[in-house]
């Protein structure tokens, strides 16, 4: 499995976007992107992407060049059009105008429709808590989960996240894991995943990896995971005017546009109470969650965020490892436009 310094993979991945076509300012933001979500340990949303966006830029269905528009802008509301655009700049464009407006407002709620996949939600959500907000980003996502009760997909894996001034940073698909990590074990040839993560084809549960990848993803805990996974697709799809459920198409499947909604939610702490008495106050409740004795099996209790952080300083200081399958899949990937892999 070979082990990557993080600016290796962001140079690497660059230069196969910018072969696919891509600017080089955008390639930079996507770039860094991904290779953030590895260094995170969240390799379902790393380079295992850059296949799947190389794909739709050569199938010409992700239009590099296309700027995005705002549509509308009254008080704190923005309403965006991504124009097919890619998505982690419509992402950077967006988070940069829901920080200007809660700024301007305390609050702001930027919806972009006809967007492409963005990544991991944490990277749009943590520029936000930079600029001293909390930091709230959902997406719509490719139709692959099916409404509880059902056995043919009508949401995506619908993630929510929110970042905040202090230590924690909750970012989670709607369904028990992200496709992302179906795909992970797929690429890699394991052949089982863990059993609640997936439905087969005609709905079933299943832990066989291949009929997953073909198949479905289970919402999180039944019907209240549904909700959840609805509740996503209002305030991105509904609330700015884009593609719903199954109009909504996938990084995977050609022959139709990906045309995802996102929602960039901005909240000014500094509105309630100074930005430092709000961090010490995340700070204490972080301490009295994590105070809480371990249950049997666990030598402490965690919040959201630590996995991540942790992992985090580990690979900046070791390197990324990379699977045998995603190295294989990105050095292909890299080939089909013509880029040498690093030495
Ligand atoms: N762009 C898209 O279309 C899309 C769609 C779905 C998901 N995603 C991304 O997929 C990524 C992975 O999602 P996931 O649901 O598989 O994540 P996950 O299940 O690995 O983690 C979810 C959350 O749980 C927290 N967590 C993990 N272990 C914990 C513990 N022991 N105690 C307390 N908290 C803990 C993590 O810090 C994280 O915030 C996310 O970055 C998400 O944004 C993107």
């Amino acid at each position: 499995m070979p082990t990557v310094a993080a600016p290796v993979l962001r140079s690497f991945s660059e230069s196969i976007l910018l072969a696919a076509g891509v600017p080089a300012h955008k390639a930079a933001i996507v770039a860094g992107s991904l290779v953030a979500a590895n260094l995170r340990g969240v390799d379902s949303h790393g380079i295992q992407l850059l296949t799947f966006y190389v794909d739709q830029l050569l199938a010409g269905e992700m239009d590099p060049h296309a700027e995005g528009r705002v549509t509308s802008e009254s008080g704190s509301c923005l309403l965006f059009d991504g124009q097919n655009g890619i998505g982690q700049w419509i992402a950077e464009t967006c988070c940069g105008h829901a920080t200007r407006i809660a700024g301007q407002h305390g609050v702001a709620l930027v919806t972009a429709r006809e967007s492409n996949h963005f990544g991991a939600c944490a990277w749009w959500a943590e520029k936000m808590r930079e600029a001293g907000l909390i930091g709230i980003v959902m997406c719509n996502a490719s139709p692959i989960v099916p409404p509880w009760q059902a056995k043919q997909g009508r949401f995506g894996t619908n993630p929510i996240c929110m970042a905040v001034p202090g230590p924690w940073l909750l970012d989670m698909a709607t369904t028990t894991v992200a496709a992302g990590k179906v795909f992970k074990a797929f690429i890699n040839h394991q052949p089982e995943i863990p059993a609640g993560w997936a439905f087969n084809a005609e709905g079933v549960a299943t832990t066989n990896t291949e009929e997953a990848y073909h198949g479905m993803l289970m919402p999180l805990g039944g019907y209240k995971g549904s909700g959840l996974g609805f509740l996503v697709e209002i305030l991105c799809a509904v609330l700015s005017g884009g593609a719903m459920s199954n109009e909504v198409g996938g990084i995977r499947f050609r022959g139709k546009l990906v045309r995802t909604s996102q929602m960039f939610l901005a909240i000014d702490v500094a509105r309630y109470m100074p930005l430092e008495e709000f961090t010490a106050r995340m700070e204490s409740l972080v301490a009295l969650v994590k105070s809480a004795p371990p249950a049997p099996g666990y030598d402490e209790v965690l919040v959201a965020g630590d996995p991540e952080w942790r992992t985090q300083a580990e690979r900046l200081r070791n390197g990324i490892p990379i699977s045998e399958g995603n190295w294989e899949t990105l050095v292909k990937t890299a080939a089909r436009v013509k880029v040498a892999p690093p030495e």
